[in-house]
């Protein structure tokens, strides 16, 4: 059986999405260009979401995601972000310049679409900074390690992504990795180790998603794993609802523990459903009772 959605997408929609299942209010900012880009802008004002993007002389790119059922088995098909010329990001700095001060909390979530600067992250961080508000960076690559100048408050790596980003730091070649999904505290022991090392790049705290594994969440305020219960479904789209929970409870001042459990719950019950972007609250108060929080001690996971 093959079901076809077709819906404005996007990291930083997708987190849009799931803030706004949460109750939150939200603003969902960026570029967008051509037709897709107008289906875009529709498709958000239908789902109820302010949006204040950009539009840009380039199209928008789609991606599209086939999911297998019976494997549980996803690919992805994902077109190059549009060019965007100068005079597109110097705007787009100028517009988030007068929004960051309505924020309570700013995400900066996706790859870098050719012909922004380099350092396009840092400098929003820093924009954000400027305003007083709270920045979380999800993000992979050079975005993200250049990124880091801008200090993130949070940036939330998955496995692949802080090992990989580690190893260009240290000028290795990335290794493969082996599922830490059941990690045991060897292999904890390699993130903990690989995200301090993020925090000693310029992120005030990293939180490290892992699959299945939950959430590592290392802070100035300590050091905690949450796990959920395991379910199957789609797991793209996890990591970006992981990230709405977290920027929610950054907004909301809630403590690490409570965000974490949150974060870990909405991921989970995001892997339950069928598109990225979104969850059924129903799962997710079923998965919250499941999921614990255990601050981190030297062989206590
Ligand atoms: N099979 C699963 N069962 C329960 N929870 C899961 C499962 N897969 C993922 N999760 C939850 O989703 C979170 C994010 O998953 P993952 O680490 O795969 O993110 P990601 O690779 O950034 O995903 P994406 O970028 O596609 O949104 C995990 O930390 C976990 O809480
Ligand atoms: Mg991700």
């Amino acid at each position: 059986m093959a079901l076809v959605h077709a819906r404005a997408g996007g990291k930083g929609i997708n987190v849009a999405r799931v803030l706004q299942q949460m109750g939150q209010a939200v603003i969902a900012t960026g570029l967008a260009g051509g037709t897709t880009g107008t289906a875009i802008r529709d498709d958000l004002r239908t789902s109820g979401i302010r949006e204040h993007l950009l539009l840009i002389a380039g199209e928008s790119r789609r991606t599209i995601t086939a999911f297998s059922v019976g494997d549980a088995e996803a690919t992805e098909f994902i077109e190059p972000g549009p060019a965007v010329g100068p005079e597109e990001w110097s705007r787009l700095l100028t517009s988030f310049r007068e929004l960051a001060p309505t924020a309570r909390v700013a995400v900066f979530a996706g790859s870098l679409p050719p012909g922004v600067p380099g350092d396009a992250y840092a400098q929003l961080c820093s924009i954000a900074a400027t305003a007083g508000v709270p920045t979380l960076l999800d993000t992979s690559g050079p975005a993200l390690l250049v990124g880091l100048a801008g200090h993130p408050t949070v940036v939330k790596p998955n496995l692949r992504e802080v090992f990989a980003a580690v190893a260009e730091l240290e000028g290795e070649v990335p290794s493969d990795l082996a599922a830490v999904g059941s990690a045991g505290n060897t292999e904890l022991e390699d993130v903990l180790r690989a995200a301090a090392r993020l925090r000693s790049g310029g992120a005030v705290s990293v939180v490290v998603s892992m699959g299945f594994g939950g959430l590592l969440a290392i802070t100035p305020e300590g050091t905690w794993r949450a796990v959920p219960p395991k379910v199957s479904g789609n797991p793209v789209g996890a990591g970006d609802a992981a990230v709405a929970a977290l920027a929610a409870g950054m907004a909301n001042g809630r403590p690490w523990e409570e965000r974490l459990a949150r974060a870990a719950a909405v991921s989970a019950a995001a892997v339950r459903y069928p598109v990225a972007g979104g969850y059924h609250p129903d799962d997710y108060r079923e998965l919250l009772r499941g999921t614990t929080v255990t601050p981190w001690r030297r062989s206590s996971w």
